[in-house]
């Protein structure tokens, strides 16, 4: 077979390679539909980490001897992989770090302490999660940077008047705006988002925790300053992420953590740093994890992101239909761009029960604010449930979650 032709999309042999799927809950089959909380892991990313364990094992960057400079080997592989997920230039734009959300802190800290100047504005989004909200407010209250928030339609939408509103003073430094809602599944115009920061003389980062694990992301395409992804979502381990950033950025930040790799020498007077993107990875890191992502995006990348997108726009598509058939179930956002996730309360009930009620019959669904608490805000709920999807998921899922829902509306009614 041409190696460049992908087999087709066949969920039921993708199943076999998550082990988890074949648990019972409750002695049902799992409904797993939390993904966009945390995705299972294939087997391949769990034997790579055995693997690393069992037979090559030792600390990175630091030994002379052989099991250091073979770990050091496996584990540097996943900064080429995730350079090439982003399409970054090369590996000297990839930072790795613990999670996406350390991914925009350090910008917060770096850039925002050490580039961005008092009086200056940063603009994020209504909809975004915690972790592109909170470490901007520490900005603002340590640095004095305005804090300015680009409002959302009623759909979900980002407001693209709104936000250019906001950029038009030229005070602007910085956006950080979300690639993808983990609320409404809204993917955001990237590309206009970035053009338009650039117009008006500001750098952009989008918070790319959900978008990369659903469609391709060309970040040189994208033309964005700083893109953020975590391991977890994108069917690898937990504790490990990575920052995107363009060379001459990384270049001129300042390190927001100190210790031991990031440093070129170290006196009781002085310490220089090591080159970019090594300033900005101070102690050990998350070595076995590391080898774990790579493992990931390479199961990933052979199933391919249009087959994924292509299966995944079917889930949601169904998911919309049979929940806009069952009387007093509201789904939240109406993007006319959206991944999978679907976020919906029910009429009577609160989102927590009927998650639990959910999870008596085996459907695994996240509830609550999902740690977008001012989005709940705008979108006048306190809470919604929300069923997410990934490449193992399955309409007969979907089917489900909806015959669940009418169960539980008639409990309720
Ligand atoms: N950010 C993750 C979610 O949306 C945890 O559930």
């Amino acid at each position: 077979m041409n190696a460049l032709i992908k087999p087709a999309f066949d969920v039921a042999r993708i199943r076999q390679d998550f082990p988890i799927l074949g648990e019972k809950i409750r002695g049902k089959d799992l409904v797993f539909l939390d993904s966009a909380a945390s995705a299972q892991k294939p087997r391949v990313v769990i034997d790579a980490m055995v693997h690393a364990m069992e037979r090559q094992y030792a600390n990175v960057h630091r030994g002379l001897h052989w099991m250091s400079e073979r770990t050091t080997e496996a584990y540097e592989e996943v900064r080429d992989a995730l350079a090439g997920l982003l399409n970054a230039p090369d590996r000297s734009h990839i930072v790795i770090t613990h999670s996406s959300t350390e991914a925009m802190n350090l910008v917060a800290h770096s850039y925002g302490r050490g580039i961005l100047k008092p009086g200056q504005a940063v603009v994020i989004s209504a909809m975004e999660h915690h972790a592109n909200l909170v470490p901007w407010q520490m900005l603002r209250d340590a640095h004095g940077i305005e804090l300015r928030i680009a409002p959302i339609t009623d759909a979900g939408e980002l407001d693209m008047a709104g936000y250019e509103a906001l950029l038009q003073d030229r005070k602007v430094g910085l956006v950080s705006i979300t690639h993808m809602s983990n609320v409404l599944g809204t993917y955001t115009p990237a590309e206009r988002i970035v053009q338009l920061a650039h117009r008006y003389g500001a750098k952009a980062m989008l918070d790319g925790s959900q978008a990369v694990v659903h469609r391709a992301v060309d970040v040189q395409a994208l033309d964005v300053d700083f893109y953020a992804i975590t391991g977890h979502k994108l069917y690898g381990p937990t504790g490990i992420g990575a920052l995107y950033a363009k060379r001459e950025l990384l270049d001129a930040m300042p390190p927001w953590m100190g210790g031991g790799d990031m440093i070129r020498s170290v006196s009781f007077e002085v310490t220089t740093w090591n080159d970019a993107p090594y300033k900005f990875e101070a102690g050990t890191p998350a070595i076995l994890e590391g080898i774990g992502l790579k493992a990931a995006i390479d199961y990933v990348q052979g199933i391919g992101f249009e087959a994924i997108a292509a299966h995944e726009r079917q889930l949601t598509e169904h998911a919309l239909s049979c929940l806009a058939e069952i009387d007093g179930v509201t789904v939240i956002g109406h993007a006319q761009d959206r991944g999978g996730v679907v976020s919906f309360t029910m009429d009577g009930a609160h989102a927590h029960d009927v998650a639990t009620l959910l999870d008596r019959q085996g459907v695994a669904v996240r509830a609550g604010h999902h740690c977008a608490e001012p989005l709940m805000r705008r979108l006048g709920v306190d809470s919604t449930s929300r069923a997410s999807f990934g490449i193992y998921s399955t309409m007969e899922e979907v089917d489900a979650l909806a015959a669940a829902l009418v169960r539980i509306r008639e409990f309720f009614r």
